[in-house]
């Protein structure tokens, strides 16, 4: 009435092994060729050490990871120190007899749906509550392995009714808990260098739970074909379970893409890497491609500043200014450095300040000047887009209005060559960037902070701090924006002027969601004051602001006419 386990124990004829410390069955002739990865075997011991094996017996009691180096071949259900002479048993049977071959033949036909097939022999080995060696405890563990064959195809079946113990005691376990050490080994080792299979959580403390794992929906059992190796629902690939349609990629720079296919056609891999938004990470013994989670910082009109946490401040200079940096601590290697630093020019109200913008990252020198489309220059010299640098690490692209640069490990630079310029890093740069952008830390209290690292409070004595160290031409003194009177302060926050941006319902009404304007219609209010209203630079704000919300995929209403921002 078991539905996991088959039946097993004396009243079904079943033998023993001897109860000895790494003991065996004796060599078991077998009525029944089983092929186990292209190999016919007619012989099979089972091992108290929880496998069976074939051409020679196993007395290893610490299990060793597969592939093994020495050509053994063997099933390991549960490959750890088992000692029968403590407590349990280790029983076995091989069997024709009907019942038993009709269970077999359905349950093999019900995980493998492509052709019929026939049990025509049924071995059982089963070990039934066995203890540790060395335990001082009363853990046990209950499983089976059940091999059938047709004489041509042969499969594997494991099933785990209850495991409570990972080690003995001589393999570094625990007395009393049967836990830590070298922890079971569970799988196929066919005995030459490719065909093995680790059941996941091998050879880890998370062996511990295979009772809940299995490749047929079916927790605690796991089955193989094992004559060609087949894994039902899934794939091998370097001896590690996949399921049906897992994706994954080989190699540390997530260049070659391999997919689990569906109805046993295996694992196929193309050439392909991640999407520009997705950063390579290891992932168990593989990688995959992740969405990379970045911080971003903006510069508007080269004057309106907000930083990676969301400050927002105004000045106006007339220099070359770092407007974000690596600057972790020199001990840690794992993080690549950058430099962005921006070049202004004093310029008439409500045009921009920006003449240029430098990034450099992986020794390349990009400069990207104002007004200019297809090109940038690297190294000073003249480049047409797209370019890609180092095999890719660093790409520079026109994507739309504006210049973009991205590099292998997440960052984003773009500037639309006039108003609006944009820097996005991973967030794995936590409190490890500075410069005008701030410190990425979700603090935006500490943004203020100085290439000596101390906080100041007036934006005139942090902006100065960050002049950039080469500059070639004379620098002006920064000024801060002078602040509007109340009464321009109401009139350009109306909808008539800046206040457009939050009009609801308006053309900007979906996107104001998905990108809140507050920061857009402060730093508008600010231009038109400055400029005395002057309708032109009102048109590049909201033209900025509807490619802010274009590149988030976000429509925006028509809201040029032939009286307003020209059609
Ligand atoms: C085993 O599974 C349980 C329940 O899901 C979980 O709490 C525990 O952390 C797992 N143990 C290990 C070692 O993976
Ligand atoms: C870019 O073009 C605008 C408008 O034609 C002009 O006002 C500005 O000075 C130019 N900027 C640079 C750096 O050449
Ligand atoms: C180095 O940076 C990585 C990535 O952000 C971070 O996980 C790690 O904790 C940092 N190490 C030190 C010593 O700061
Ligand atoms: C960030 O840096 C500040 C100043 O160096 C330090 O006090 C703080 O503990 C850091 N925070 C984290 C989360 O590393
Ligand atoms: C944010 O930074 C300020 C200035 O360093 C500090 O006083 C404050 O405790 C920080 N807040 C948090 C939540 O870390
Ligand atoms: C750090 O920089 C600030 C502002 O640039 C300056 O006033 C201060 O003297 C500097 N402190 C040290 C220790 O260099
Ligand atoms: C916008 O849509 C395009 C095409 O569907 C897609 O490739 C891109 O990732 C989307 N961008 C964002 C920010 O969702």
């Amino acid at each position: 009435s078991d539905t996991l386990l088959y039946p097993y124990g004396p009243q079904y004829q079943d033998r023993s092994t001897p109860k000895a410390d790494d003991g065996a069955s004796p060599q078991i002739s077998i009525s029944e060729a089983f092929y186990f990865y292209g190999k016919k075997y007619h012989s099979l011991y089972v091992n108290n050490n929880g496998v069976v094996s074939f051409g020679q017996p196993v007395s290893q009691f610490t299990p060793d990871p597969f592939p093994l180096t020495d050509g053994r071949a063997f099933v390991a259900p549960f490959w750890a120190d088992v000692d029968n002479r403590i407590t349990g048993e280790v029983y076995y049977r091989q069997t024709q007899e009907r019942q038993l071959l009709q269970r077999a033949t359905a349950d093999i036909n019900a995980y493998f749906l492509d052709e019929r097939f026939t049990a025509t022999w049924v071995f059982v080995a089963t070990w039934d509550q066995v203890a540790f060696y060395g335990s001082l405890s009363s853990k046990v563990n209950t499983f089976q392995a059940v091999l059938t064959s047709n004489g041509e195809r042969s499969f594997v079946m494991l099933n785990y009714k209850d495991i409570q113990w990972i080690s003995g005691q001589a393999s570094g376990g625990d007395a009393n808990t049967g836990l830590e050490g070298t922890p079971a080994q569970a799988g196929f080792n066919s005995g030459d260098a490719e065909h093995y299979f680790n059941i996941p959580g091998s050879w880890t403390p998370h062996i511990i739970n295979i009772t809940s794992t299995s490749n047929i929906l079916d927790p605690g059992r796991w089955v193989f074909e094992v004559d060609v190796f087949v894994v039902p629902n899934g794939c091998a690939y370097k001896a590690n379970f996949l399921p049906v349609s897992g994706i994954f990629w080989v190699d540390p720079t997530c260049e070659k893409r391999c997919q689990c296919m569906p109805d046993g056609r295996g694992v196929r891999c193309q050439a392909e890497s991640c999407s520009v938004d997705e950063i390579c990470h290891p992932a168990f013994q593989y990688h995959v491609c992740q969405p990379i989670r970045r911080a971003s910082c903006q510069l508007l009109s080269g004057r309106h500043h907000t930083t990676f946490d969301g400050r927002l401040y105004h000045f106006r200079g007339n220099c070359t200014y770092v407007l974000s940096q690596m600057c972790a601590p020199s001990h840690n290697r794992s993080l690549e450095y950058y430099r962005v630093e921006v070049e202004m020019s004093g310029a008439a109200p409500g045009t921009s300040h920006i003449r240029r913008l430098h990034v450099a990252v992986h020794d390349q020198e990009i400069a990207i000047p104002a007004n200019a489309t297809g090109h940038v220059t690297i190294h000073g010299i003249k480049t047409l887009l797209p370019v890609a640098l180092l095999g890719g690490k660093v790409r520079v692209r026109q994507s739309g209005f504006s210049v973009k640069v991205v590099t292998d490990w997440g960052m984003e630079v773009s500037y639309d060559g006039k108003q609006h310029v944009m820097v996005a890093i991973p967030v794995t740069y936590h409190n490890s960037t500075c410069g005008l952008c701030g410190t990425l830390n979700g603090n935006a209290s500490d943004d203020f902070s100085t290439p000596n690292a101390s906080l100041v409070t007036s934006v005139v004595w942090f902006a100065t701090s960050w002049k950039a160290k080469d500059v070639e031409h004379q620098c002006g003194e920064i000024s801060q924006l002078l602040a509007c009177s109340p009464s321009e302060q109401a009139v350009y926050s109306s909808p008539q002027y800046c206040g457009f941006l939050k009009k609801s319902p308006g053309p900007f009404t979906a996107c104001a969601q998905l990108l809140p304007p507050s920061g857009f219609v402060e730093s508008c209010v600010y231009d038109l004051c400055e400029s005395g209203g002057d309708q032109r630079v009102l048109c590049e704000i909201l033209r900025v602001y509807t490619e802010q919300c274009q590149a988030a995929n976000v429509t925006v209403g028509q809201w040029r006419s032939d009286a307003f921002c020209g059609g």
